[in-house]
């Protein structure tokens, strides 16, 4: 299966939003990735659907949505209106919703279904949502900020989603987020993850093409 880059605007530089967006489509990404955190389930605040509208009106690449957030179900239709093509939520009871209609939620709005937990948290509690949802997201950091280094220990989990997909007629994605560079990226697609999203090593980058080439395991050239 192809893997699909999804570089995180949270390492964008802001002050000019649109122009990153438009050179990232350009180089070869998937999906954008946009990070929204509350300053409540995470320790951090980055931004809201405003901000979501603006990365829809300047590419038409889908929008993965990310929801770092309490009440993510009271928040959800402001994210599909702004323009979201999948929303992926915690499933946390920090994260104080009720996570099976939550999905519901997000299903009947025509989104696609993500669902992700934290590097504490343990593979049983997405278990029973599992045939809910179109993606599953695996934490490679503990959320709130980028640039982080990327936790080995959570490729077991991304080993049992690839073991769950495969066993099951459902084809959902397995994402990885957080510390992704070319090495780890191979790391997380020999395990079985098909979504890598990545914020520093392509917004960092000198060069976008080239850094999301080498996230997808190409070499220049190729
Ligand atoms: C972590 C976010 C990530 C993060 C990834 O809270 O969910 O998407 O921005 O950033 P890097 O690639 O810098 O680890
Ligand atoms: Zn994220």
């Amino acid at each position: 299966m192809s893997v699909l880059i999804a570089p995180s605007i949270l390492a964008a530089d802001f002050s000019r939003l649109a122009d990153e967006i438009e050179r990232v489509e350009q180089a070869g990404a998937d999906w954008i990735h946009c990070d929204i955190m509350d300053g409540h389930f995470v320790d951090n605040i980055s931004f809201g659907p405003a901000i979501v509208d603006l990365v829809h009106k300047h590419t038409s690449l889908p929008l993965d949505v990310h929801l770092m957030i309490e009440h993510a179900d009271h928040y959800v239709p402001r994210f599909v209106e702004a323009g979201a093509t999948s929303i992926t939520v915690h499933v946390e009871p920090e994260a104080k919703h009720d996570v099976g209609k939550t999905l519901d939620q997000i299903r009947g709005a025509g989104c696609r279904v993500g669902l992700t937990l934290n590097p504490e948290t343990s593979f049983e509690l997405v278990e029973p949502f599992l045939d809910k949802i179109d993606m599953l997201l695996v934490m490679t950091v503990h959320p709130g900020f980028g640039g982080q280094p990327f936790r080995n220990d959570q490729m077991e989990k991304v080993r049992r989603a690839a073991q769950w997909k495969k066993s099951g007629a459902q084809k959902i994605d397995i994402e990885v987020d957080g510390g992704i560079d070319p090495e780890t990226a191979r790391v997380s697609i020999d395990n079985g993850a098909n979504v890598l999203v990545a914020g520093t090593s392509i917004f960092h980058a000198p060069n976008y093409t080239e850094a999301i080439r080498a996230l997808r395991g190409d070499s220049v050239g190729d």
